[in-house]
């Protein structure tokens, strides 16, 4: 079967690169895709937001399964483009994928579902959103409505804070459109974990649990990031409690949307806060996690094709899911200046010193390739991701492999999966 992979950053290079060890697999397309899935198959320059494009190009180049990496072409309708056309597409409609496009919209179906989240209210307007917050113990949570790439969240510790967050929002509109609403949600404390699952419509197989680094320095200092590493699973939520979990916060939402008449096929990834009061929903997003997919996939034992596929023919069957107990830690190496303005271009050298780790996969991010030579097109470059008997295993032969490996101007957080192995010490 042809597979169309539809993105160009880790996680992406991580499915491709699974996706690409199934025997159902023929032609393996990634559009844009990057540096490293251009070993894999054939990258497409086909812009990911560009719905008419890849369904136009699905159609014309008899594709099976497509495997859509990120949040924008789901909620513009990428599936429902695909689905308009007989074309199995993993990954969900504009409706439910509304979960990650509008924080309101998440936060009033979570109500309707009962599931556990903090408490909250929407404006639409800056004179009610002040008078609210006015009445509101600090710190308080402000979110921008719509899509903002992870930044449209502000946890206020003064009046005047979250007063000048509300004025980016909503007057000088620092997110667009994304801003119009407003969500202002009580805080909470705990650690955050990422609980994903794949999903048929029905069925639910609850993939093991992972963890992010969303700060770019280390000891979770500095400015949110796409993500900085990532490790599976995490102690804070262990394999054996990671179903009743999903109990709580994945199933009553698969359940709703479809008691809705719209069911979620994809992954829904629960964004968790595990509060002394128990695992609270923080927000959902409607794909694989970037950088929590890299460490999975290293882990995943099944043929991914096989279980995407099940999905979007409503036939999951979570007893086929199988991953490696080995924990596995992907170190993310950036360029100087990342998240805010990085130069492009640099060469990158020591990738195979760095593949000769064992259990070693080196997830490309930002490269591509210029005149034969592999060079960094992004902020986030490679995902160094290893495998191990346990977590610090894995986080040794992650960091040997990452420290083989240099471009002008590249950094590493050095604390990925700290946390984890001073849980389970
Ligand atoms: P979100 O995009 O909704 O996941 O928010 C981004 C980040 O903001 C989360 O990863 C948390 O670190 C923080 N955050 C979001 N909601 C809350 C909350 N209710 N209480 C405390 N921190 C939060
Ligand atoms: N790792 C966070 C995200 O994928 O949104």
């Amino acid at each position: 079967m042809n597979i169309l992979v539809v993105g160009s950053g880790g996680r992406e290079h991580a499915l491709a690169w699974k996706l690409r060890q199934s025997p159902h697999t023929s032609q393996l397309f990634i559009a844009p895709g990057n540096g490293g899935t251009a070993s894999l198959g054939t990258n497409v320059p086909i812009a990911d937001t560009d719905i008419v494009g890849l369904a136009h190009f699905a159609q014309a180049h008899d594709i099976g399964l497509v495997v859509v990496g990120p949040e924008a072409p789901l909620v513009g309708g990428l599936a429902d483009a695909l689905a308009a056309k007989g074309i199995p597409c993993f990954g969900p409609r504009a409706w439910p994928a509304q979960l990650e496009g509008s924080k309101a919209f998440a936060k009033e179906r979570m109500r309707a579902a009962g599931i556990p989240t903090a408490a909250f209210q929407v404006f639409e307007d800056l004179a009610t959103a002040r008078h609210s917050l006015r009445q509101a113990p600090l710190p308080i949570v402000l979110k921008a409505d719509g899509l903002a790439a992870g930044k449209g969240v502000v946890v206020a510790h003064s009046l005047a804070e979250a007063d000048a967050a509300l004025e980016a929002m909503m007057v000088a509109k620092a997110f667009g459109r994304a801003g119009e609403r407003v969500v202002m949600e009580e805080a909470l404390e705990g650690e955050e974990v990422s609980l994903l699952a794949l999903c048929d419509g029905e069925r639910v197989a609850v993939l093991p649990s992972a963890q992010d680094h969303k700060r770019v320095g280390d000891g979770d200092t500095g400015p949110n990031t796409g993500g900085m590493g990532a490790y599976s699973p995490a102690p804070i939520l262990p394999d054996d409690e990671a179903q009743a979990v999903a109990e709580q916060v994945i199933v009553p939402m698969v359940r709703h949307l479809s008691a809705l008449g719209h069911p979620f096929v994809g992954v829904l990834y629960a964004g968790l806060m595990m509060t002394a009061h128990g695992p609270m929903v923080l927000e959902y997003n409607v794909r694989f996690g970037d950088p929590e997919t890299q460490p999975l996939m290293l882990r995943l034992e099944s043929d991914l094709v096989e279980l995407l596929l099940a999905c979007c023919q409503g036939r999951l069957d979570p007893a086929t899911v199988r991953f490696s107990p080995e924990p596995s830690c992907c170190v993310v190496l950036a360029a100087a200046g990342y998240p805010g303005a990085y130069r492009k271009g640099m060469p990158i050298t020591g990738l195979d010193e760095a593949a000769a780790v064992p259990e070693t996969m080196v997830f490309h991010a930002g490269t591509a390739i210029q005149d034969g030579q592999l060079v960094t097109s992004g902020g986030r470059v490679l995902g160094v991701t290893a495998r191990g008997r346990d977590l610090v295993e894995a986080r040794e032969r992650a960091y040997t492999a990452a420290r083989a490996i240099s471009f002008d101007g590249c950094f590493f957080r050095t604390d990925i999966a700290a946390k984890g192995i001073r849980r389970t010490a």
